[in-house]
């Protein structure tokens, strides 16, 4: 592994710090796009109701980027950019994964009534999606 592949690995997955508003009557965290995050947010969605023995993700984008976030409960996110792969696990609201474009992620080991909201910079499209990891792997590595 040569020390560029590192750095784009560690620019393109990191953990993202929110800011959290203590208070006994319950904490408080926000996001504003563009601001604690490196894009503006197009689209919100979520993962609840999950399996705890369910597989989800499978796929990297062609120009999504987006931001992880456990709101409750915990989960395993592996990341892959086609050379280096790593996992995190996801278990503080404060803490968001973000994933640039062109990462394979999976995601299982939710925990019961786990949560998962994601932040997106683009709407949903299929065509943006590679869902075949063989295809993605061609791609990212300059082939595709
Ligand atoms: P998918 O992105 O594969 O889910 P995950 O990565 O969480 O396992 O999407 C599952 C299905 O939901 C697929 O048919 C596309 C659809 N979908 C939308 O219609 N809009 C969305 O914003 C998302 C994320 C998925």
């Amino acid at each position: 592994m040569n020390d560029s592949h590192v750095s784009r690995l560690k620019g393109s997955v990191r953990l993202i710090d929110l800011p959290q508003i203590r208070d006994p009557r319950g904490d408080l965290t926000f996001v504003e796009g563009g601001n604690h995050i490196p894009f503006d947010i197009r689209r919100v969605y979520y993962l609840y109701n999950v399996p705890v023995d369910a597989e989800r993700g499978g796929h990297a984008h062609r120009d999504l980027e987006q931001i992880v976030f456990a709101l409750s409960g915990s989960f395993r996110m592996r990341i892959d950019d086609g050379e280096t792969k790593s996992e995190y696990w996801l278990r503080d609201p404060r803490k968001g994964l973000y994933i640039s474009r062109m990462i394979w992620r999976e995601m299982d080991s939710f925990s019961q009534g786990a949560v998962c909201m994601v932040l997106a910079s683009h709407r949903y499209d299929e065509a943006d999606y590679y869902r075949d990891y063989d295809e993605f792997l061609a791609a990212v590595r300059g082939r595709g």
